[in-house]
């Protein structure tokens, strides 16, 4: 099996309007987005009316782009939705599908995401399928439970290294300035490989992303712990130097 490549994903989330981008993305660039800078994988998730855009100022790089959710559907009559197909037609190669504010702005369940994450493989895109507890299931140590209930029911059985990517945010962590320890970072990790190779047969390739406040100061920290194949960065990656001092992170 190859090695793993750590990949750096920036979530834009709801924010950034063309200009913003304009600068954001050329800022990237100019740092560690031309290839051959950084060893790591880099990614950008803009929101949709952003991703054509985004497609295009990225040309020529070596950052690649994705979505931030697609419908579970191809086609049809689910006005205001995007399919996998339109995210990949506008430039795309990866869709983040299932992030703990979908599930809980929209009402996710895990077989929304899971279907999901099928269209955005059917269409050709690698699906980074995102899980994670809240605080109260964590204050009551039932993290690792969650994490194997959504993995069950979320993560399709088909997932390859090449299709997929699990995406590890605990939701008491995003956008709070607070992380668990790096032990519980390792050994939620673990447990994740654990029970996507039950699931999958095959989980030595697929990549593993911690996500939740990552910022420069604890970047190489967190990207040095074992199982612990990239990062999915929220807030700091709306700031091209902090983004790109993540990326320098990787190990
Ligand atoms: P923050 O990095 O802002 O905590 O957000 C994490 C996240 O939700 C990325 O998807």
């Amino acid at each position: 099996m190859a090695a793993r490549r750590q990949l750096i994903a920036g979530n834009w989330k709801m924010n950034g309007l063309k200009a913003d981008a304009g600068k954001l993305v050329g800022d990237l660039i100019q740092d560690v987005g031309k290839p051959g800078v950084v060893g790591c994988e880099l990614l950008v998730c803009p929101p949709a009316t952003l991703v054509s855009t985004v497609a295009g100022l990225l040309s020529g790089s070596a950052v690649v782009l994705g979505g931030q959710d697609c419908h579970a559907k191809a086609s049809g009559a689910h006005t205001g939705d995007i399919s996998a197909a339109m995210l990949r037609d506008a430039g795309a190669t990866y869709a983040i599908v299932g992030h703990s504010e979908r599930r809980t702005d929209h009402g996710e369940s895990d077989g929304q995401v899971l279907a999901k994450a099928q269209a955005a493989q059917a269409a050709g895109l690698v699906a980074i399928v995102c899980i994670g507890e809240t605080e109260a299931q964590y204050v009551a140590g039932q993290t690792l439970d969650v994490l194997a209930r959504q993995i069950a029911g979320s993560v399709p059985a088909s997932a390859k290294a090449a299709t997929t990517v699990v995406a590890y945010e605990p939701v008491w962590a995003i956008g709070t300035g607070r992380t668990p320890t790096n032990d519980e970072i390792a050994a939620a990790h673990a447990h994740i490989r654990k029970e996507l190779a039950k699931l999958t047969g095959e989980a030595a390739g697929i990549r593993l992303l911690y996500g939740g406040s990552v910022k420069p100061s604890n970047a190489a920290e967190i990207l040095r712990l074992p199982d612990v194949d990239g990062a999915l960065v929220g807030g700091a990656s709306l700031n091209a130097a902090d983004f790109a001092a993540i990326a320098r992170a990787c190990p």
